[in-house]
Protein backbone atom coordinates (compact mmCIF):
# COMPACT_ATOMS: atom_id res chain seq x y z
CA UNK A 1 0.00 0.00 0.00
CA UNK A 2 1.07 3.02 -1.04
CA UNK A 3 -0.03 7.31 -0.23
CA UNK A 4 0.00 9.95 -2.77
CA UNK A 5 2.85 11.89 -0.94
CA UNK A 6 4.22 14.69 -2.75
CA UNK A 7 7.34 14.57 -1.36
CA UNK A 8 9.82 11.59 -0.11
CA UNK A 9 11.43 11.51 3.21
CA UNK A 10 15.70 12.38 2.71
CA UNK A 11 16.88 8.36 2.63
CA UNK A 12 13.35 7.22 1.31
CA UNK A 13 13.95 4.08 -1.25
CA UNK A 14 10.87 2.32 -2.63
CA UNK A 15 13.01 -0.60 -3.04
CA UNK A 16 13.40 -1.23 1.00
CA UNK A 17 10.03 -1.22 1.33
CA UNK A 18 8.72 -4.64 -1.39
CA UNK A 19 6.31 -6.62 -1.07
CA UNK A 20 6.38 -9.44 1.64
CA UNK A 21 8.02 -12.46 0.86
CA UNK A 22 6.57 -15.47 1.21
CA UNK A 23 7.82 -19.17 1.11
CA UNK A 24 6.33 -21.22 -2.15
CA UNK A 25 6.62 -24.79 -2.52
CA UNK A 26 5.27 -26.82 -5.54
CA UNK A 27 4.28 -30.25 -4.66
CA UNK A 28 2.52 -32.65 -7.78
CA UNK A 29 0.34 -29.71 -8.74
CA UNK A 30 -0.80 -28.11 -5.89
CA UNK A 31 0.82 -24.95 -5.00
CA UNK A 32 1.84 -24.17 -1.22
CA UNK A 33 2.70 -20.96 0.53
CA UNK A 34 4.14 -20.27 3.99
CA UNK A 35 3.91 -16.24 5.12
CA UNK A 36 6.90 -17.02 6.72
CA UNK A 37 9.57 -15.94 4.61
CA UNK A 38 12.40 -18.42 6.13
CA UNK A 39 11.32 -21.80 6.86
CA UNK A 40 12.16 -25.00 6.84
CA UNK A 41 10.84 -28.43 5.09
CA UNK A 42 8.67 -28.18 2.02
CA UNK A 43 5.11 -29.24 0.81
CA UNK A 44 5.80 -32.97 0.70
CA UNK A 45 7.46 -33.06 3.73
CA UNK A 46 4.78 -31.35 5.41
CA UNK A 47 2.33 -34.27 4.88
CA UNK A 48 2.14 -36.58 8.21
CA UNK A 49 3.94 -39.68 7.47
CA UNK A 50 1.33 -41.46 9.09
CA UNK A 51 -1.64 -40.61 7.45
CA UNK A 52 -1.64 -42.43 3.96
CA UNK A 53 0.05 -42.30 0.70
CA UNK A 54 -1.22 -40.62 -2.80
CA UNK A 55 1.94 -41.42 -5.02
CA UNK A 56 -0.36 -43.73 -6.84
CA UNK A 57 -3.12 -40.78 -7.63
CA UNK A 58 -2.29 -38.80 -10.47
CA UNK A 59 -2.50 -35.63 -8.75
CA UNK A 60 -0.88 -33.38 -11.01
CA UNK A 61 -3.74 -33.95 -14.20
CA UNK A 62 -6.35 -34.01 -12.31
CA UNK A 63 -9.11 -30.73 -12.50
CA UNK A 64 -11.30 -29.24 -10.15
CA UNK A 65 -14.83 -30.35 -11.08
CA UNK A 66 -15.96 -28.42 -7.89
CA UNK A 67 -15.69 -26.05 -5.43
CA UNK A 68 -17.32 -25.45 -2.11
CA UNK A 69 -16.63 -22.77 0.27
CA UNK A 70 -17.86 -22.29 3.98
CA UNK A 71 -16.97 -20.14 7.07
CA UNK A 72 -17.47 -21.95 10.31
CA UNK A 73 -18.13 -20.35 13.25
CA UNK A 74 -14.98 -21.96 15.64
CA UNK A 75 -11.55 -22.34 16.03
CA UNK A 76 -9.46 -23.93 13.31
CA UNK A 77 -8.32 -26.52 16.27
CA UNK A 78 -11.80 -27.91 16.45
CA UNK A 79 -12.38 -28.74 13.30
CA UNK A 80 -8.76 -30.87 13.52
CA UNK A 81 -10.00 -32.42 16.44
CA UNK A 82 -13.33 -33.43 14.96
CA UNK A 83 -11.23 -34.73 11.87
CA UNK A 84 -8.59 -37.00 14.12
CA UNK A 85 -11.56 -38.87 15.98
CA UNK A 86 -14.79 -41.17 15.07
CA UNK A 87 -16.35 -41.35 17.90
CA UNK A 88 -18.48 -38.64 16.61
CA UNK A 89 -19.50 -40.35 13.51
CA UNK A 90 -22.71 -42.47 14.38
CA UNK A 91 -24.32 -40.01 15.61
CA UNK A 92 -23.25 -37.30 13.32
CA UNK A 93 -23.04 -38.93 9.82
CA UNK A 94 -25.40 -40.98 9.54
CA UNK A 95 -24.84 -41.53 6.11
CA UNK A 96 -21.37 -41.77 6.29
CA UNK A 97 -21.40 -44.94 8.69
CA UNK A 98 -23.47 -46.64 6.64
CA UNK A 99 -21.41 -46.43 3.78
CA UNK A 100 -18.34 -47.29 5.72
CA UNK A 101 -19.12 -49.46 8.23
CA UNK A 102 -16.52 -49.22 10.66
CA UNK A 103 -17.37 -45.47 11.47
CA UNK A 104 -20.83 -46.62 12.43
CA UNK A 105 -19.25 -48.36 15.32
CA UNK A 106 -16.90 -44.95 16.34
CA UNK A 107 -13.86 -46.07 15.19
CA UNK A 108 -11.50 -45.08 12.67
CA UNK A 109 -9.77 -48.60 12.30
CA UNK A 110 -9.67 -52.45 13.00
CA UNK A 111 -7.09 -51.95 16.11
CA UNK A 112 -9.16 -49.03 17.64
CA UNK A 113 -11.52 -51.73 19.00
CA UNK A 114 -10.42 -53.68 22.29
CA UNK A 115 -11.81 -57.21 21.14
CA UNK A 116 -10.11 -56.42 17.59
CA UNK A 117 -8.41 -59.41 17.82
CA UNK A 118 -11.95 -61.87 18.52
CA UNK A 119 -12.35 -60.05 15.09
CA UNK A 120 -8.74 -60.04 13.38
CA UNK A 121 -10.04 -63.09 10.54
CA UNK A 122 -13.26 -61.17 9.85
CA UNK A 123 -12.52 -58.85 6.61
CA UNK A 124 -16.37 -57.69 6.40
CA UNK A 125 -16.14 -54.17 6.46
CA UNK A 126 -17.44 -53.12 9.69
CA UNK A 127 -14.33 -54.88 11.24
CA UNK A 128 -12.06 -54.04 8.71
CA UNK A 129 -12.67 -50.49 7.59
CA UNK A 130 -13.39 -51.11 3.85
CA UNK A 131 -16.72 -49.36 2.16
CA UNK A 132 -20.24 -51.31 2.54
CA UNK A 133 -20.79 -54.68 0.10
CA UNK A 134 -21.31 -53.26 -3.57
CA UNK A 135 -20.21 -49.73 -2.63
CA UNK A 136 -17.06 -48.16 -4.73
CA UNK A 137 -16.65 -44.73 -3.33
CA UNK A 138 -18.19 -41.94 -1.60
CA UNK A 139 -20.95 -41.11 -3.23
CA UNK A 140 -24.90 -41.10 -2.29
CA UNK A 141 -25.34 -44.20 -4.10
CA UNK A 142 -22.11 -45.44 -3.32
CA UNK A 143 -21.39 -45.51 -7.43
CA UNK A 144 -18.17 -44.60 -8.91
CA UNK A 145 -18.03 -41.41 -10.98
CA UNK A 146 -16.44 -42.82 -14.37
CA UNK A 147 -13.63 -44.88 -14.65
CA UNK A 148 -11.60 -46.07 -11.79
CA UNK A 149 -8.47 -44.13 -11.46
CA UNK A 150 -5.42 -46.41 -13.36
CA UNK A 151 -2.74 -47.16 -11.23
CA UNK A 152 -4.45 -47.91 -7.80
CA UNK A 153 -3.57 -51.22 -5.85
CA UNK A 154 -6.19 -53.90 -4.63
CA UNK A 155 -5.82 -52.28 -1.86
CA UNK A 156 -6.24 -49.05 -2.32
CA UNK A 157 -8.99 -49.64 -4.16
CA UNK A 158 -10.86 -51.76 -1.21
CA UNK A 159 -9.95 -49.14 1.43
CA UNK A 160 -12.21 -46.96 -0.30
CA UNK A 161 -10.80 -43.61 1.63
CA UNK A 162 -7.36 -43.06 1.78
CA UNK A 163 -6.17 -39.75 3.69
CA UNK A 164 -2.88 -37.76 3.40
CA UNK A 165 -2.69 -34.92 5.96
CA UNK A 166 -0.87 -31.80 5.75
CA UNK A 167 -1.07 -29.90 9.35
CA UNK A 168 -2.35 -27.23 10.07
CA UNK A 169 -3.92 -26.23 6.19
CA UNK A 170 -4.90 -28.93 4.31
CA UNK A 171 -5.89 -32.51 4.15
CA UNK A 172 -6.28 -34.82 0.75
CA UNK A 173 -8.42 -37.81 0.41
CA UNK A 174 -8.09 -40.41 -2.30
CA UNK A 175 -11.26 -41.96 -3.58
CA UNK A 176 -10.98 -44.84 -6.67
CA UNK A 177 -12.50 -42.18 -9.39
CA UNK A 178 -11.54 -38.49 -7.64
CA UNK A 179 -10.19 -37.01 -5.43
CA UNK A 180 -11.27 -34.30 -2.14
CA UNK A 181 -8.98 -31.75 -1.02
CA UNK A 182 -10.08 -29.72 2.44
CA UNK A 183 -8.21 -26.43 2.97
CA UNK A 184 -8.08 -24.12 6.03
CA UNK A 185 -7.83 -20.91 6.60
CA UNK A 186 -8.25 -19.32 10.21
CA UNK A 187 -10.11 -15.95 10.15
CA UNK A 188 -10.30 -15.37 13.75
CA UNK A 189 -10.07 -17.04 16.91
CA UNK A 190 -13.75 -18.50 16.33
CA UNK A 191 -13.83 -18.27 12.74
CA UNK A 192 -12.52 -20.87 10.11
CA UNK A 193 -12.42 -20.53 5.97
CA UNK A 194 -13.39 -24.24 4.42
CA UNK A 195 -12.55 -24.82 1.39
CA UNK A 196 -13.01 -27.76 -0.73
CA UNK A 197 -12.42 -28.75 -3.84
CA UNK A 198 -13.30 -32.30 -6.23
CA UNK A 199 -10.72 -32.93 -8.45
CA UNK A 200 -11.69 -35.69 -11.46
CA UNK A 201 -9.74 -37.29 -14.44
CA UNK A 202 -10.44 -34.61 -17.33
CA UNK A 203 -12.22 -37.62 -19.19
CA UNK A 204 -14.62 -37.94 -16.50
CA UNK A 205 -15.66 -34.58 -16.03
CA UNK A 206 -16.99 -34.40 -19.38
CA UNK A 207 -19.28 -37.53 -18.98
CA UNK A 208 -22.00 -37.16 -16.57
CA UNK A 209 -23.33 -34.99 -13.81
CA UNK A 210 -20.97 -34.85 -11.10
CA UNK A 211 -23.58 -34.44 -8.09
CA UNK A 212 -24.04 -37.63 -6.58
CA UNK A 213 -20.59 -37.34 -5.54
CA UNK A 214 -20.16 -33.41 -4.61
CA UNK A 215 -23.43 -33.59 -2.40
CA UNK A 216 -22.39 -36.72 -0.54
CA UNK A 217 -19.01 -35.19 0.21
CA UNK A 218 -21.03 -31.60 0.99
CA UNK A 219 -23.13 -33.39 3.31
CA UNK A 220 -20.44 -34.99 5.46
CA UNK A 221 -18.56 -31.56 5.79
CA UNK A 222 -22.08 -29.93 6.57
CA UNK A 223 -22.51 -32.06 9.40
CA UNK A 224 -19.05 -31.52 10.75
CA UNK A 225 -19.03 -27.91 10.94
CA UNK A 226 -22.44 -27.89 12.38
CA UNK A 227 -21.25 -29.96 15.50
CA UNK A 228 -17.44 -28.02 15.28
CA UNK A 229 -19.28 -24.45 15.99
CA UNK A 230 -21.91 -26.48 18.50
CA UNK A 231 -18.40 -27.67 20.25
CA UNK A 232 -17.25 -23.92 20.30
CA UNK A 233 -20.16 -22.76 21.63
CA UNK A 234 -19.91 -25.36 24.47
CA UNK A 235 -15.93 -24.03 24.77
CA UNK A 236 -17.28 -20.87 25.62
CA UNK A 237 -19.05 -22.23 28.98
CA UNK A 238 -17.70 -20.40 32.12
CA UNK A 239 -17.56 -23.34 33.77
CA UNK A 240 -15.52 -25.72 30.70
CA UNK A 241 -11.78 -26.16 32.00
CA UNK A 242 -10.87 -29.70 29.94
CA UNK A 243 -12.19 -32.16 28.33
CA UNK A 244 -10.60 -36.00 29.00
CA UNK A 245 -9.54 -37.87 25.88
CA UNK A 246 -10.85 -41.81 25.25
CA UNK A 247 -9.12 -43.99 23.86
CA UNK A 248 -10.21 -43.83 20.33
CA UNK A 249 -8.86 -40.49 20.29
CA UNK A 250 -5.12 -40.95 19.95
CA UNK A 251 -4.63 -39.24 16.89
CA UNK A 252 -5.98 -36.70 18.17
CA UNK A 253 -3.75 -36.60 21.04
CA UNK A 254 -1.04 -36.45 18.76
CA UNK A 255 -2.34 -33.49 17.25
CA UNK A 256 -2.36 -31.63 20.67
CA UNK A 257 1.17 -32.45 21.15
CA UNK A 258 1.72 -31.26 17.62
CA UNK A 259 -0.17 -27.94 18.67
CA UNK A 260 2.31 -27.85 22.03
CA UNK A 261 5.52 -27.99 20.05
CA UNK A 262 4.55 -25.51 17.71
CA UNK A 263 4.17 -22.88 20.47
CA UNK A 264 7.40 -24.38 22.26
CA UNK A 265 9.10 -23.79 19.04
CA UNK A 266 7.57 -20.44 18.64
CA UNK A 267 8.10 -19.15 22.32
CA UNK A 268 11.91 -20.03 21.90
CA UNK A 269 12.33 -17.68 19.11
CA UNK A 270 10.50 -15.13 20.43
FE1 LIG B 1 -16.76 -35.97 10.96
Amino acid sequence: MRVPSKSLPDGFDKADHPLYRVALSVWRGFVFVNPQQATAGSAETSFDPASGDLANWPLETLVSGHVLRKVMNCNWKIFWENFNECLHCPGVHKDLSRLVPIYGRGLMSRHDDPDWVRHADNDAPEFSGGLRAGAETWSRDGHAHGPVLPGLTPAERAAGQTYATSLPSMFIVGHVDYVRTVRLMPLGPEQTELTAEWLFAPEALAETDIDNVVAFGTQVLEEDAAICEINQKGLRSMRHQAGVLMPEEYDLHRFHNWVRERHAALEATA
